[in-house]
């Protein structure tokens, strides 16, 4: 063969059979998500918004769930994805370490969301669903969920976040050229849409406030054949990602890396960082010696600054209230351009990671996050997502200790996405016209009053980590 090993490839037939689900080894069990009437969530309170067997693996505590043959058939048209090493990187920062990435670009939509998508449109149409709803923010999730009812037969709509919306134009042309609908975010097609415009015409809208919207035209469905979808946050989600880190360990393997040292993955609401990070996270809680590195924006810090609290995952208040570290659900992060990465709240099983001292939060300046983007580009060659370039701010960071302490380390992080759709930003970043800057303390102390009212998280964690 020329040259060096730069990809570690799988078969299709080694694909994983089974997810992971983290939450039957969490060292100290999470908490339940609340009701309005502070009680624990029953599965039949959720039935409005989502079908059965999805209920069923959001509570479940199994170990390991069967995936089923016809997702595993729509899976394999591109997955196992590569493993690559990012040689040209390492020789630009002349580092000892060696930088392993798990390239998720290679998916129909372009990210790590159609992992998901495809699952969560199969388990709906087993529940005979036929029409979906969902939000999206860079519009990845968005166009993976269009992606997977076009081939599994369902109508999509989806509420897109305004400022992505209006940044990422293309997004939306591929929502509908795979026959799904998109609308900008706050709308007027809901009360909760309208009622945010009358107060604020010129809202660039939230995560928060897209969930809102979709779940209420979900509710608005009486037939019963609506459901909504979510693309991050939820356990579920987080068990269907978890094929992106078992395929990753076995092809470390293959590189003769028996456990890698640092595990990094840029996070909004969680899912990308959790699937390539829970499968190592159970190896950590087994004893091994394992940095798992989530990384996220200055300008919405929810690991490293929020609190853990009780909080709604959506604007207007219609989802449970969640163990989750939080910003506030009426908390608007300046408009970045890793819209992706934009979300109040986060997952609550990275959010029980993290509480039980097994994580190490990091977070970056956009501008910082854009030129880690550039100097991978200018020597790996690809164009990263934006969210994407938060998990490369921090292997550069990484790579530049390792070789200042002279030691040989091995990097895995999560290439979440490609940037072919995020070009504005790119444009804006050459021409010098975006900013930085991280959430002032003003903001933080407001969000934080804003929380006082609402049910206390008890940080609950053996003591093993911290
Ligand atoms: C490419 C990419 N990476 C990361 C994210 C962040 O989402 P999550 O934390 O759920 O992986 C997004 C969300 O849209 C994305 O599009």
């Amino acid at each position: 063969m020329p040259g060096e090993t730069t990809l570690y490839a799988l078969p299709q037939d080694a694909i994983p059979r089974q997810w992971y689900n983290l939450a039957a080894d969490l060292p100290t069990p999470m908490l339940p998500p609340l009701g309005p009437d502070g009680q624990p969530v029953e599965a039949h309170h959720l039935a409005a918004i989502f079908p059965d067997n999805i209920i069923a693996q959001e509570m479940s505590q199994e170990r390991w769930i069967d995936i089923p043959e016809e997702v595993l058939d729509i899976l394999t048209r591109w997955r196992p994805t590569p493993l690559r090493r990012a040689r040209a990187l390492e020789r630009l920062l002349k580092t000892p370490a060696k930088i392993y990435y798990k390239d998720e670009s290679v998916s129909p939509a372009g990210s790590h969301k159609p992992n998901t998508a495809v699952p969560q449109v199969w388990y709906n149409r087993q529940a005979g669903i036929t029409h979906l709803t969902t939000e999206t923010g860079a519009g990845q999730w968005g166009s993976s969920l269009a992606y997977a009812c076009a081939l599994l037969g369902l109508d999509c709509r989806v509420f897109m976040v305004k400022v992505s919306f209006e940044q990422k134009p293309f997004r939306k042309t591929l929502m509908e050229l795979w026959g799904g609908s998109c609308i900008a975010s706050p709308s007027m097609e809901t009360a909760s849409g309208r009622a945010i415009l009358a107060h604020d015409p010129d809202c660039p809208g939230s995560l928060g406030i897209a969930i809102s919207e979709a779940v209420e035209a979900a509710l608005a469905d009486r037939s019963g054949k609506t459901r909504y979808c979510l693309g991050s946050v939820l356990n579920h989600v987080m068990l269907h990602q978890s094929i992106i880190g078992l395929e990753a360990q076995r092809q470390l393997g293959q590189a003769g890396v028996a456990q890698p040292d640092v595990v990094i993955g840029c996070a909004g609401g969680g899912s990308n960082f959790a699937g390539i990070a829970f499968p190592f996270l159970r190896e950590k809680i087994g004893g091994a010696n394992i940095r798992i590195v989530p990384v996220e924006p200055l300008s919405c810090p929810t690991l490293t600054r929020a609190p853990f609290v009780y909080d709604h995952g959506d604007q207007a208040r219609m989802t449970p209230l969640m163990p989750m570290h939080s910003l506030g659900s009426n908390y608007i992060p300046s408009s970045i351009h890793a819209g992706g990465l934009r979300y109040h709240g986060m997952s609550p099983l990275v959010s029980q990671a993290l509480v039980e001292g097994l994580l190490e939060p990091a977070a970056h300046d956009q501008l910082q996050c854009y030129e880690a983007a550039l100097r991978w580009a200018r020597s790996e060659g690809t164009v990263p997502a934006p969210e994407t370039s938060h998990a490369i701010a921090q292997v550069i960071v990484e790579a530049e200790r390792a070789r200042e302490e002279g030691v040989e380390r091995n990097i895995l992080f999560c290439y979440s996405g490609h940037g072919m759709m995020d070009l504005v930003g790119y444009r804006k970043y050459l021409n010098g016209e975006l900013h930085g800057g991280g959430m002032s303390d003003d903001d933080l102390a407001q969000t934080k009053a804003a929380l006082a009212g609402h049910p206390p998280a008890a940080e609950r964690h053996s003591g093993r980590w911290r």
